[in-house]
């Protein structure tokens, strides 16, 4: 019983160990196959896209992405510059889109007058994004793409 157990754990280990070893070598890529007990060259920290340019959103629920800097733009219990130019009575000045009717929405489905504190911190859903090439492989493909799939593997099922 007592050697049954000893085999158990051996083999655990033996697996964690090379579980450990296959992890190590996933981060090492994203290192540029600089080896971990030396130092890599940090590469550039690239600039945020600031495009104006309103992006496609991948799936119907997306909040948007940012296309413009948000750097020092300030969310606290004093001040969300957000709001300054995406609010209601904001946009007529800034020509900003508007905040969609959900951010006033409460928990309990009621409409508030102004945006609601669960929208409150915008940076919680919405991104900016910077002008660099991914770090890894995305496979992702758009909901249409999807929906053409189905349909081609619907006509080959008839
Ligand atoms: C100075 C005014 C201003 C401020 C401040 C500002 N925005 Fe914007 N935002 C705009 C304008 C104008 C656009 C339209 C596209 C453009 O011109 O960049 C926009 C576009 C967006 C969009 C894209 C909407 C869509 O439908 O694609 C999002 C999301 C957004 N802003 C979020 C934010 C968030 C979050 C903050 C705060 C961190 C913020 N904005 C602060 C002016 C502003
Ligand atoms: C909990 C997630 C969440 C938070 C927090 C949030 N948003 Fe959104 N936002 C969304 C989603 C999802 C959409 C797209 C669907 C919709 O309109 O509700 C969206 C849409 C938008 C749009 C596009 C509206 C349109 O009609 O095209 C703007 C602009 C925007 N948000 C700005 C903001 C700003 C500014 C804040 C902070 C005050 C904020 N959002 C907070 C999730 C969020």
């Amino acid at each position: 019983m007592k050697l049954l157990s000893k085999t158990i754990v051996a083999s655990a280990l033996v697996v964690a160990m090379i579980g450990g070893a296959v992890a190590q070598e996933s981060v090492a890529t994203l290192r540029s196959g600089v080896a971990l007990d030396e130092n890599a060259k940090p590469p550039q920290i690239p600039a945020m896209t600031n495009n104006d340019l309103r992006q496609v959103r991948n799936y119907p629920e997306q909040p948007p992405l940012i296309p413009h800097k948000i750097e020092g733009y300030q969310i606290d219990i004093n001040a969300n510059k957000c709001l300054q130019c995406h609010s209601r009575s904001a946009i007529g000045e800034s020509q900003a889109p508007m905040i969609s009717i959900t951010h006033f929405m409460n928990r309990d489905n009621q409409f508030l007058a102004s945006v609601t504190p669960r929208r409150y911190f915008c940076t919680q859903c919405h991104v900016p994004q910077l002008e660099t090439d991914p770090l890894v492989e995305n496979t992702f493909v758009d909901v249409d793409q999807v929906l053409e799939y189905v349909a081609g593997q619907q006509k080959e099922e008839k």
